[in-house]
């Protein structure tokens, strides 16, 4: 621990001692939980669930389910002084409770869009599958000042380029999103003046970007002046609310990940995982840090974890389950598909790519080195464009660990699963996720998280979230990672006991 700065856990708005009020204690026992199991149980599933792993996919009964008024009420009485619109008026009832929650989880999911949106700019200033032009950064484009002249000028031809691919998007699967995605903006890639007309939605875009990310550097750098390095963590950990959902993902928080259960291995917190799940797992479409396009669109998190657990011998080697709960229909096709591909005997390969330009720590570059090397056979990597900085790796990740992997459509603030007892988490992971929301709705997702995990069970994020009398859970301790040399490149990871 301490190897990335403080880590404030119990700090700010965080309260110490949370006790489980009895009327909340009554309200969690009296959930009713939907039993039976009517699909027919095959030889392999006694056999998995003799070792306690039996594939997720074979129970009907998890559906995601809204909280409930009386699951919500201690949150709502924690937050009585700064609730949202909709929800501080009059006294609420179950009905006008359910109303905003519907309400407000279709909000949550509109907001994808926009983070679709951060994609596309990505994919137009780093991609290299569309142009020669060199990639260009974020910066570059602050530099212009926010003025749209200067910003045109510095991306003019990688746009013109761009404008040509996804007229011919072939079967390249980031334009073909990006074709689609500039037809719902009303500039369909073959009407005619199609180019202008991209032109135009794609700089919009790349200058709203910019200025959003002006607002979170300024946002950093007035709470680094003014607060101390606990409340710059809080700030931190909402610090996307009120932006776009992005499905943006690195192999970074991954070996963040894999030093937490490491060490809530020796603390005695976590003995055998046989259900874990993955709280948005994200795609590596065009990551916002090393966004590279060379290699097909794939998700890292669920495989990087099954490899940790396995190599801290924390599953055994034939699990754990991984459910995988996202709200975007992309990550959710793409498990999907991964995992009806591995049923009929395909393996999933992952590429994982290694920036030379960054000064990694030499214990990044080893967990970059061994990295899924438990579940798969290391296979030539596809070979970067000519000028990038990065080595790769390639793992081929064997069929039945992709089929341990199944997917729920869950949005997370409103949102679980109902679950029986024993199909409860032991752990589950939520990086780079619950900094899209505000307390109140961590709040809300924290409640959510509870539901789904046994007594005794962890939650890893790298955001600090509320603690809230009621709420049953508590923090249990953190580890600190820094990634590279640059002091703003690593995560504290707290974790999080459900009592
Ligand atoms: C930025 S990515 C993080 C990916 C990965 N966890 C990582 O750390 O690299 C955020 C992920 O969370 C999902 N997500 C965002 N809000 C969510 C919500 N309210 N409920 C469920 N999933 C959500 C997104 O769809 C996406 O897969």
């Amino acid at each position: 621990m301490g190897e990335w700065g403080s880590c404030p856990v119990y700090t700010g708005r965080l309260r110490k001692k949370a006790s489980v009020r009895p009327e909340t204690r009554r309200e969690w026992q009296a959930i009713r939980l939907p039993v039976g199991n009517s699909a027919p149980i095959t030889r392999r599933d006694l056999f998995a669930l003799t070792f306690g792993y039996l594939p997720l996919a074979a129970q009907p009964a998890d559906q995601p389910d809204a909280l409930s008024l009386a699951e919500a009420r201690p949150v709502l009485d924690d937050f009585s002084a700064e609730l949202p619109a909709g929800l501080s008026g009059d006294p609420l009832t179950a009905a006008s409770w359910q109303e905003w929650a519907t309400a407000h989880d279709r909000e949550i999911r509109s907001r994808l869009q926009r983070g679709d949106a951060d994609s596309i700019v990505n994919l137009l200033l780093f991609g290299t599958s569309f142009t020669a032009q060199p990639r260009c950064t974020i910066q570059q484009v602050e530099a212009a000042g926010g003025d749209a002249e200067a910003a045109s000028q510095l991306i003019r031809a990688r746009v013109r380029d761009f404008a040509a691919a996804v007229a011919r998007p072939g079967t390249n699967e980031r334009l073909l999103f990006a074709a689609g995605w500039l037809h719902e903006q009303g500039a369909d890639p073959v009407g005619p003046a199609a180019a202008s007309r991209i032109a135009t939605v794609l700089l919009e875009n790349t200058l709203r970007v910019v200025r959003e990310q002006q607002e979170y550097n300024r946002a950093i750098a007035e709470a680094k002046q003014k607060e101390d390095a606990a409340h710059l963590f809080i700030e931190r950990s909402s610090l996307y609310r009120g932006r776009g959902l992005s499905l943006d993902t690195s192999f970074r928080p991954n070996y963040g990940i894999e030093r937490s259960l490491a060490e809530m291995q020796s603390a005695g917190l976590l003995r055998q995982v046989h259900r874990a799940a993955v709280l948005g797992p994200g795609l590596d479409f065009t990551d916002k840090r090393s966004g590279y396009d060379f290699y097909p669109v794939q998700t890292l998190q669920p495989f990087a974890l099954v490899d940790s657990l396995r190599r801290l011998r924390l599953a055994d080697s034939g699990g754990p389950a991984v459910a995988i709960l996202d709200l975007s229909g992309r990550v959710l096709r793409h498990v999907r598909r991964a995992v009806d591909q591995a049923r009929a005997g395909s393996a999933y390969t992952v590429q994982l790519a290694l920036d030379r330009d960054t000064q990694w720590r030499p214990a990044t570059v080893d967990y970059w080195r061994r990295s899924c090397a438990e579940i798969g056979t290391e296979i030539e990597p596809l070979r970067p464009p000519p000028g990038a900085a990065v080595r790769m790796r390639a793992v081929r990740i064997r069929p039945d660990v992709v089929r341990l992997l199944e997917p729920f459509d869950l949005e997370i603030v409103i949102q679980h699963l109902r679950l029986p007892d024993e199909r409860r988490f032991d752990l589950v992971v939520a990086t780079n996720i619950l900094v899209y929301y505000s307390p109140f709705e961590q709040a809300l997702a924290l409640q959510n998280l509870a539901a789904m995990l046994r007594p005794g069970g962890v939650l890893l994020s790298n955001n600090v979230l509320p603690e809230v009398p009621g709420v049953p859970m508590h923090p249990a301790g953190a580890t600190s990672v820094a990634y590279s040399n640059d002091p703003d490149d690593g995560d504290h990871m707290l974790w999080y006991r459900r009592v």
